[in-house]
């Protein structure tokens, strides 16, 4: 135990209550009672290793590896891999022989894996992450180097090491070279080397900065316990996404750029790609200026690589290959975000749960993958791809700082609440907008078509509420959008509904699919950034100029009661509606 306290505490993992105090008795005629004593909530006093100058480096200490009886596979190559010298048994015990694997699984997705050339029975479940708990992501039919985004070499000067490679570009995305590989049973320590100011995203859970440091521990270790900051929290993802922009002009191959040094006059284009190690064991990863040194305390090194190129594509992958898609919400529940302790049964949380439709939170970096200025924006964010919020942070403020992205290439913004288009913002220019007290700074991104109901007291009532469509046209007057409906509740509704919205040449078209019936109706299509009033409004043909009325100040369309033409349910027939 005292040899296990010391490695968890070297890694910096909170211990709380470990002790060695024997509980002491007292007789009394009831029975006998036991009296713990205080001391017992006391740990050992340890210094976790990182913070400890006398702690050994296992990067000096250690002999590393060397690889020989290279055999190809059907979907890679697997090597042997023997300990290349006296084995330092620094934080437990050297494993002098292993096998390491590399599978290229898919398209965009590469496994490496480093175990124990022999792994008894009764070791397996330590080395060995059984697939029942988190299933092993498969090799897909056919797979092989010539068909992979990626590539994999590796060498043995001075020691074993490995590098993962964009084909594409040539870029290494992960480099061990002059580093050791150090595989204890109680300790496992890899390195890769990384580019200088990287933007680093993932290794959650905890409360911190959007962009990593790159100068942090991060400890990996699902503990219950509040919100502290930079630590860890309830979950543990040993995952990150990894960005890196390029210049675009000038020669190739293509200038890497840092992110905070590149000048708006230039055009880039980023690559993004996704690093999982599959392991259930307390972890840390060691962020510095150039490098990533990750260490467990058990397991094996089971590494997947995805390819991207775009971030969005990096997490669709990691989460339909490896760690599964989100479950479907029904639309009540999105009020157990607020409710851990407060609401206790369902009938209580219908009532509390205010919002219809399920939104995901957006990084601007990832909406707007080419423009490096946005690699650390924190301070806003998209839900979805269609708005965009900038809230207020600091107390007592009545204004807030925020970019409006995507302006040098003709993005259009409009204000939710005036429907006006943003016209006082600069391309790449952090702009103070009106925040008094009360109102959140919300902006609809052009191109967009946004379907809505009502807002309610409760969801249920917000879902018997007619139908409206904001409609915010980009520079060239197009916009899309689309809806998603079924009854909200079944695990697997029987009947489901899709809505896609198009708008071209002064032309909306709504057309759907499906057989879920939506009995609401639709009331109103406000169509935003609309520069001179209409000559006639027509729905499926038929003249509505009268329910028709253009704001020529703030170029607003807005086209009210169409409940009269909608009557069986906004979305029972197609429709076009023209202006
Ligand atoms: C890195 O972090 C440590 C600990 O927080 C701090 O003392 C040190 O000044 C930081 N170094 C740099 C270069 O920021
Ligand atoms: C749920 O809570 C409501 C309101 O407090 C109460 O009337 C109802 O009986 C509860 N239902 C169940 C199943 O506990
Ligand atoms: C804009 O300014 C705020 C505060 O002044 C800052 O936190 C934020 O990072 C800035 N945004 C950009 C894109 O520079
Ligand atoms: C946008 O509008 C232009 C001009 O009306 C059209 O040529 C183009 O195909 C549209 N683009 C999209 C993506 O709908
Ligand atoms: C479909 O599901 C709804 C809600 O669960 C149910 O009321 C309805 O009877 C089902 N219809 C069919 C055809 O199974
Ligand atoms: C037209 O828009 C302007 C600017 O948003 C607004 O001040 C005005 O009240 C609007 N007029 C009408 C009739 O709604």
């Amino acid at each position: 135990m005292a040899e296990l306290l010391k490695v968890l505490s070297g890694l910096g993992l909170a211990l709380g209550a470990y002790g060695t105090a024997i509980p002491t008795s007292t007789s009394t005629a009831q029975g006998t009672q036991y009296t713990i004593p205080s001391s017992v909530t006391n740990g050992q006093n340890l210094i976790a290793n990182v913070d400890d100058p006398q702690a050994l480096n296992a990067q000096t200490v250690c002999p590393g590896y060397s690889a020989y009886d290279v055999q190809n596979t059907d979907s890679g190559f697997t090597a042997s891999l023997k300990l290349a010298g006296t084995p330092c048994n620094v934080y437990g015990t050297d494993v002098e022989s292993l096998k390491f694997s590399v599978s290229y699984q898919a398209e965009d997705r590469l496994n490496i894996e480093i175990i124990p050339d022999d792994i008894q029975p009764s070791q397996s479940t330590w080395y060995l992450l059984p697939e029942s708990l988190v299933p092993k992501p498969q090799v897909e039919e056919g797979m092989c180097l010539e068909k992979s985004e990626l590539a994999v070499t590796w060498s043995n000067e001075p020691t074993f090491n490995f590098q993962v490679i964009r084909q594409e570009t040539g870029d290494v995305l992960f480099d061990t070279k002059g580093t050791k590989l150090v595989f204890e049973n109680q300790f496992i320590e890899f390195i890769t080397a990384l580019p200088e100011d990287y933007n680093l995203y993932g290794l959650g859970d905890r409360i911190s900065g959007l962009r990593l440091s790159n100068n942090a521990t991060l400890t990996t270790y699902a503990a219950d316990i509040g919100d502290p900051l930079d630590s860890n929290l309830y979950g543990a993802q040993p995952f990150y996404l990894d960005t890196r922009y390029y210049e675009t002009s000038g020669s190739k191959p293509r200038k890497p750029v840092q992110s905070s040094q590149a000048p708006n006059s230039k055009k880039y284009i980023s690559y993004s790609h996704g690093v999982f190690l599959r392991n259930a064991h307390g972890q840390e990863v060691k962020l510095q200026p150039q490098s990533l040194t990750w260490r467990t305390i058990g397991g094996g090194i089971d590494l997947y690589f995805y390819a991207g190129p775009s971030a969005a594509e990096v997490t669709q992958s990691y989460l339909s290959s490896t760690v599964g898609l989100p479950a479907m919400q029904q639309y009540f529940t999105l009020g157990y975000h607020q409710c851990r302790w407060g609401y206790r049964n369902w009938t209580e949380l219908e009532d509390v749960a205010h919002t219809t439709g399920s939104t995901v939170m957006r990084a601007l970096a990832w909406e707007y993958p080419n423009d490096p200025s946005l690699a650390a924006v924190e301070t806003q964010f998209l839900l979805g791809p269609a708005l965009m919020v900038v809230p207020v942070l600091q107390p007592l403020a009545t204004t807030v700082n925020g970019v409006f992205p995507g302006l040098d290439d003709g993005e259009k913004w409009y204000d939710w609440y005036t429907q006006t288009v943003v016209d006082y913002a600069q391309p790449g220019v952090n702009t103070t907008i009106d925040a008094p007290l009360g109102h959140i700074p919300v902006f609809i991104r052009g191109g967009n078509v946004i379907p809505m109901q009502q807002p309610a007291l409760t969801t249920r009532e917000a879902r018997s509420t007619p139908w409206s469509l904001i409609v915010a046209l980009d520079k060239k007057g197009n916009a899309s959008g689309s809806l998603y409906m079924d009854d909200g509740e079944s695990i697997s509704p029987n009947t489901t509904l899709s809505v896609e919205f198009t708008v071209c040449k002064s032309k909306l078209i709504a057309t759907s699919s499906g057989s879920w019936a939506e009995s609401n109706g639709l009331e109103k299509v406000i169509i935003l950034g609309l520069k001179h009033a209409p000559k006639d409004v027509r729905f499926n043909g038929d003249s509505i100029s009268q329910s028709a009325q253009y704001n020529s100040t703030s170029h607003v369309l807005t086209i009210a009661d169409l409940q009269g033409k909608t009557g069986q349910g906004a979305w029972h027939d197609d429709w076009v509606l023209e202006w």
